[in-house]
């Protein structure tokens, strides 16, 4: 591979696009393959591209197995909870015996290649287990975040079919214990599939009863196969190896398809050019393994790269001894010598409402960069930082469906300056055009606004399909701009003159509550269920702390109760339980606010981009197809309304 720290980023990208095969023939050296590729990239079915065909390989494999000739005793899992207050390093070779103990487990529970395992964990090293154990023996694992309750997780039940579920009794957050497992059969008793299988991680926090014959405790079946020996099952590279489930317009959500070594190689291509990872330096992502960066970036790519990944269970502001501090993540950066740390500005804005002294309480001298994702980085939040840590902050923006980061700035290709509100310019791969919502045409002049499409084929990491729906994967994401066949991020952006680009927010009902994705559709499906209330509308308000939160307005079956404030209160808080009980907290709206009427088009369609506007104090703009103008009236008012308290009732 020719040197990339003396290629311009310029180069690199165009040969990338231009001489494709000949550029991801070269990222591809950066894995082990049991089998070298026969063709790199097969693109005859737009917009299926299929990476590397007939290459096989292994992610465990790429992950773990390789490390431990070269290095058994190097730091690989680095596990810290501040709930429970405890702190375990797992060597390479310690983690691949581990892993392999997961896998003659889920072996004996029946799992076979490409059988599903879902997994719905607290941020507990078992869970890294769970996934690797997967990929070594390839089946694929379904990871659900643990925020989610009990009817969000049946929906992924039902939809993935999981043979085994990996779970837990609990978690816990700021000291407080979430019991797991009764969230799991509850969710088990709403979904159609049942999975033959349970297998527990006991943390004795929470009472754990068992379900005779289904149900398998983890620690007695680990002395089991304390001494197993589960080889790499070597897999096509087009192998699927995990799906993700994320929100979209709908109120279901789709299960993201991706494959085996298209990803081991991206993630180890942005492993090198975009984190300039070095072996045996510490990586830390205070992500969950819930969600993409957590698959990408706390569990498979640090590891791919042979680097020790920090994994965190824990508030930002709790120490290890449970009491308040905002400096624990620093402290660990310090303690571990991280090297390069990835995060979400959510988190730092939570961090900013404390002194910057904080920051500087520990040497943070190994620390080169930090990485943040997953919602807009504003400009105070990103300067607050970067002033604190006298670092690098390197915004990046991508999606749960690209796997890696889409925009962003290659510093290891060749050093270029960030620009503040700029994730930066397209990564190599990534085609990155914006065009007209309305006549598909691309812009080519600069600073005008656009939808953020990609042209085809995605690049190695990208999602392959939607799980069982190939139909819903062209549909959603190819057909939705005339006249073109482009993946479109359904983002809004801009790009300046010097290429870089701009994230100006969704162009669909998506919403983004503190780097969380959540489908607003789902929610009121959520809401609509509740017995009073007979039309819902979900939307995302924009928020000084979580960038966004979600603000419902309900129209009652009965409108008198809307008048009486007790009547409010008590809907309020029912309908807050319901979507706390039925999705989780992370869904839960701001505040549920009740009118008589929602605004609306003539035909019919939520005008949401005007009551977004009115819930923010901005104009709400052209409203000539407003039905009733007396609607946004009715929003402005109930915002405007004290909020009821017990008291008042
Ligand atoms: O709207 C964009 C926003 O988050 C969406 C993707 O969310 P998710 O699938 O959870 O993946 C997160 C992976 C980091 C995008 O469509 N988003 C993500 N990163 C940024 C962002 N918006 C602005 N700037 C970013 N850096």
């Amino acid at each position: 591979m020719p040197d990339s720290h003396t290629s311009s980023y310029a180069d690199f990208y165009r040969r990338s696009i231009d001489d494709r095969d000949a550029f991801w023939t070269e990222q591809a050296a950066l894995i082990d393959w049991q089998t070298p590729p026969q063709q790199i990239c097969d693109y005859s079915q737009p917009p299926f591209a299929r990476w590397f065909v007939g290459g096989t390989t292994n992610l465990c494999h790429n992950a773990v197995d390789r490390h431990v000739a070269a290095r058994p005793d190097a730091p690989a899992l680095i596990h810290v909870s501040s709930e429970t207050g405890s702190e375990r390093t797992y060597s390479f070779a310690e983690l691949h015996r581990e892993v392999q103990r997961m896998a003659a487990i889920l072996l004996s529970l029946g799992v076979q290649k490409g059988d599903r395992v879902l997994v719905y964990m607290p941020m507990v090293a078992e869970a890294a287990f769970a996934m690797l154990a997967c990929a070594r023996i390839g089946a694929i694992h379904c990871v659900v975040f643990g925020g989610f309750a009990a009817g969000a997780l049946a929906s992924r039940i039902d939809d993935a079919e999981p043979r085994v579920v990996v779970s837990a009794d609990a978690g816990m957050r700021g000291g407080k214990v979430v019991a797991y497992k009764p969230l799991l059969d509850e969710a088990i008793r709403l979904s159609q599939h049942q999975p033959e299988s349970v297998l527990l991680v006991d943390r004795n926090l929470a009472p754990l009863p068992l379900v005779q014959g289904r149900d398998h405790l983890y620690a007695p079946l680990r002395r089991q196969y304390l001494d197993a020996d589960v080889p790499c099952e070597w897999v096509d590279a087009t192998h699927t190896s995990y799906t993700l489930y994320t929100s979209g317009t709908t109120g279901k959500p789709k299960g993201v398809q991706r494959d085996t070594g298209g990803y081991a190689v991206a993630l180890a291509a942005s492993m090198r050019h975009i984190f300039e990872a070095r072996p045996g330096e510490t990586y830390f992502s205070t992500s969950d393994i819930g969600w993409v960066v957590g698959h990408s970036y706390i569990v498979y790519g640090p590891l791919i790269a042979g680097m020790a990944t920090l994994m965190y269970e824990g508030l930002p502001t709790r120490g290890m001894d449970g009491e308040p501090d905002p400096a624990v993540w620093w402290q660990l950066v310090e303690k571990y010598k991280v090297t390069r740390m990835f995060s979400a500005p959510t988190a730092v804005r939570v961090l900013k409402k404390y002194d910057v002294a904080h920051l500087r309480k520990h040497d943070l001298s190994s620390l080169k960069a930090l990485y943040l994702a997953g919602e807009p980085l504003d400009e105070p939040t990103a300067q607050w930082i970067s002033d604190g840590l006298g670092v690098p902050i390197i915004d990046n923006y991508w999606q749960t469906e690209s796997g890696w980061p889409i925009l962003t700035i290659a510093n290891g290709v060749e050093k270029k300056p960030s620009k503040f509100g700029s994730p930066g310019v397209p990564m190599y791969g990534f085609d990155v055009q914006l065009v007209d919502e309305v006549t598909g045409l691309s812009m080519t002049e600069p600073n005008r606004k656009g939808v953020v499409v990609i042209e085809g084929p995605l690049p190695p990491g990208c999602m392959q399909t939607v799980w069982r729906d190939d139909q819903r994967f062209v549909d959603t994401y190819w057909r939705s701009i005339p006249g073109r066949l482009v993946y479109n991020t359904f983002d809004w952006g801009l790009r300046d003159q010097d290429g870089y680009f701009f994230i100006l927010g969704r162009s669909d009902d998506v919403i983004n509550v503190a780097g969380h994705r959540l489908g607003t559709r789902e929610i009121e499906e959520c809401i609509s269920g509740h017995p009073q209330v007979a039309e819902v509308a979900v939307l995302g308000v924009a928020d000084a702390l979580k960038g966004q939160v979600a603000m419902a307005f309900a129209v009652l079956r009965d409108g008198r109760l809307a008048a009486d404030p007790a009547a409010r209160l008590r809907l309020e808080g029912e309908i807050m339980q319901r979507v706390d009980g039925q999705l989780g907290g992370v869904a839960r709206p701001a505040r549920v606010l009740f009118v008589a009427l929602l605004p609306k088009t003539r035909s019919g369609k939520l005008l949401r981009r005007a009551m977004q506007a009115v819930c923010e104090g901005r104009d709400a703009g052209d409203l000539t197809t407003l039905d009733d103008p007396a609607a946004l009236d009715q929003i402005r008012d109930a915002l405007a309304a004290p909020k009821p308290t017990p008291a008042a009732g």
